[in-house]
């Protein structure tokens, strides 16, 4: 374990555990829901303003930082945290899942990834060792082991070559990450939905040693029962006392369905992506704010949100300024879900230290059936 870290456990209800992570840019309540803030801002809003949310912890990224601006500028300019003006924990990812889904030309070896970049066609090559060197030049606190997969469905065959390819990128990260105290590693189960695979990556991953351990290859396109068949045994495997990341995951109801299962840190696009699109998450579902039935709405979004897009601005008013392509539009609707995501967790955590999780699951499914939003 990277000195200077901590996991804690302080309470667990079925599955779902309570803790949390310390490092010393400040604590993680887990569990924990990481907003994204891929290229060095979490899009329309102000670092104060996520913070105010509710976020412990932002996730940035290595692939659109070594492209633009460049990790050794951030570096030169005293590392991500003060170049984005955000001083909490930042984890990074490593690249190589980005990689396969944006990059151009992308060539697959045993080495690592050559490419092509998305924004200026420029060619560039990451491995486990450079993107350790990448995530250490931003100053990430919880850096991720350089990783790939396959997108679902992938035949056995394919799934199982990847895999090992990331377990010895594993090995090969935790080689050239070394000793960082303050900092985390944290390592990446494969395998896609095969149990045995699973359990195969997480022996490799175990022998390595991690100061955390990431689900990974989830929320590709399998579907949440299929995800959840996987996380009813892949969690599991993974060593009680380390933090549990399932990456890029999701929808309030697959949040839930997650941490049920032993998850202790998420992140997704969802809350600010979804809020510059008009769409808002409430506890009583979607509300699509551009729809026409909102116009003459004095009602806020929802009632019982006290963010400030709820507090101060009418359906009527968000739904002008959607309709308009007013910036605040996005700004006031990414706050709210990111506010109500956020607020979700927080029930999530008295849930568990309650020993309430069922009777939270019960409420949280029975508010989203009343709908009428
Ligand atoms: N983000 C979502 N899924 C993954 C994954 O499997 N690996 C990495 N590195 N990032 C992800
Ligand atoms: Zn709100």
């Amino acid at each position: 374990m990277a000195d200077g870290c901590t996991f804690e456990r302080t309470a667990q209800d079925g599955k779902a555990r309570l803790g949390r992570i310390t490092t010393p840019r400040g604590e993680i309540r887990t569990p924990a829901f990481m907003p994204v803030g891929t290229a060095a801002t979490v899009k329309a809003m102000l670092p104060e303003s996520v913070r105010a949310t509710g976020a412990d912890i932002l996730l940035g990224n290595t692939y659109h930082l070594m492209l633009r601006p460049g990790a050794e500028r951030i570096h030169n300019l005293g590392g991500l945290h003060r170049f984005m003006n955000w001083d909490r924990p930042i984890l990074t990812d490593s690249g190589g899942f980005q990689v396969m889904s944006l990059a151009e030309l992308r060539k697959l070896t045993e080495t690592g990834v050559t490419f092509r970049s998305h924004i200026d066609g420029s060619k560039h090559e990451l491995t486990p060792e450079s993107s350790m060197e990448i995530q250490r030049l931003l100053g990430s606190d919880i850096v991720m082991a350089f990783d790939e997969c396959p997108a679902l469905p992938a035949d056995r065959d394919r799934i199982a070559e990847s895999m090992r390819l990331s377990m010895r990128w594993a090995d090969r990260s935790r080689e050239a990450f070394g000793d960082r105290p303050g900092h985390m590693l944290f390592g990446i189960q494969q395998g896609g939905l095969e149990q045995d695979f699973r359990e195969e990556s997480a022996e490799a991953l175990r022998g390595i040693g991690f100061d955390g351990y990431a689900v990974g290859g989830l929320a590709v396109g399998e579907g949440q029962e299929a995800m959840f068949a996987t996380l009813d045994f892949a969690p599991d495997m993974l060593p009680e006392d380390k933090p549990r990341y399932l990456m890029g995951v999701g929808k309030p109801d697959d949040i839930v369905g997650a941490v049920k299962r032993g998850i202790d840190m998420m992140d997704c696009v969802l809350p600010s992506r979804s809020g510059r699109t008009g769409q808002a998450w409430t506890r009583r579902g979607q509300v699509n704010i551009k729809n026409a039935r909102h116009a003459d709405d004095p009602r806020p979004l929802d009632e019982s949100c006290s963010c400030p897009a709820c507090s101060g601005y009418s359906r009527a008013y968000l739904h002008h300024v959607f309709r308009s392509g007013e910036m605040i539009s996005g700004m006031l609707l990414t706050w709210h879900n990111l506010h109500y995501f956020q607020e979700l967790m927080g029930e999530m955590r008295a849930a568990i230290a309650a020993g309430q999780f069922e009777a939270f699951e019960a409420r949280f499914h029975a508010a989203r059936a009343e709908g009428d939003i």
